[in-house]
């Protein structure tokens, strides 16, 4: 198999004070909605988010009555994250660590969402897949998303491309964004520019590619149940039934064995 390396986006190490505006999509919050309610369905109570970011389901869930522990192996997003708790006044949380290798305890439930999963190497994913069974109480449950490799034709491929601008403070920043598809390996490369500019001073130009690693649903129900995991459903990220060929993403709920 080719050799290829994943990488982050540049908003996770370079300017992580852009993530929220950036990496934060504007209907995260009904994605969020849809998780809730997933993890409502099985009764869950306490949840760890192994890649927390800036904590986007973390105060969601919290603010739905969950007792969530965030975690990321990002110290700058955790950072981020912690200051939001603080100016809020919420006792919760944040770990750094590395969804592969860290312990924290046992919960009702462990998600990573916004296909976090997608910057693992397909081993790696494996390996992260022990580990988090490790952080689940036994029936405990798995929520995560990544996109569907079987969804990824030309056309929805191109309909990725994405063009922003944003006014922060004196700053004012356009991003352009495309993607391509190595349909052979599953993996997903967006490129990315972004110019940062500064009133009337020659901007700061950024050129960026990173790599995501990205499944069918059935490596998925594979992959989980090597691990440790039996599957219980598959959704879109409206929480509708998932279509093989059509939903962009895939929702797997899954329960240790
Ligand atoms: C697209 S962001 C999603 C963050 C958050 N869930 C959200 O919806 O905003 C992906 C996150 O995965 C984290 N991540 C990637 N690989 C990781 C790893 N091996 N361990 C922990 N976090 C990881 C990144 O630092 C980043 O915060």
């Amino acid at each position: 198999m080719k050799k290829t390396k994943l990488g982050l986006p540049y908003t996770y190490q370079k300017c992580p004070e852009l993530f929220d505006d950036f990496d934060a999509p504007d209907d995260i919050n009904e994605k969020n909605a849809v998780v809730e309610k997933l993890l409502r369905q099985q009764g869950v109570k306490t949840v760890l988010d192994h890649a927390c970011g800036t904590g986007a389901q973390v105060f969601f869930l919290t603010q739905h009555g969950y007792k969530v522990t965030g975690a990321d192996f990002s110290q700058d997003l955790v950072n981020i994250a912690r200051a939001k708790a603080s100016k809020e006044k919420l006792d919760i949380q944040f770990i750094d660590g590395d969804m592969r290798t860290l312990k924290v305890a046992q919960f009702d439930a462990v998600i990573t969402i916004a296909s976090a999963v997608g910057h693992l190497t397909k081993k790696g994913f494996e390996k992260a897949l022990r580990n988090i069974n490790a952080n689940l109480v036994k029936g405990g449950i798995y929520i995560f998303d990544i996109f569907n490799l079987q969804a990824m034709n030309d056309k929805t491929v191109a309909e990725l491309a994405m063009f922003r601008n944003l006014k922060k403070a004196e700053l004012q920043i356009y991003t352009a964004q495309c993607s391509s598809i190595d349909r052979e390996n599953g993996l997903l490369t967006s490129y990315d520019v972004c110019m940062i500019q500064q009133k009337a001073k020659p901007p700061t130009i950024i050129n960026d590619n990173f790599t995501l690693q990205i499944y069918t649903s059935k490596e998925i129900k594979e992959v989980l149940n090597r691990n440790g995991f039996e599957i219980l459903n598959q959704y879109d990220m409206k929480g509708l039934d998932f279509l093989e060929d059509k939903s962009l993403s895939i929702l797997t709920v899954a329960r240790k064995k």
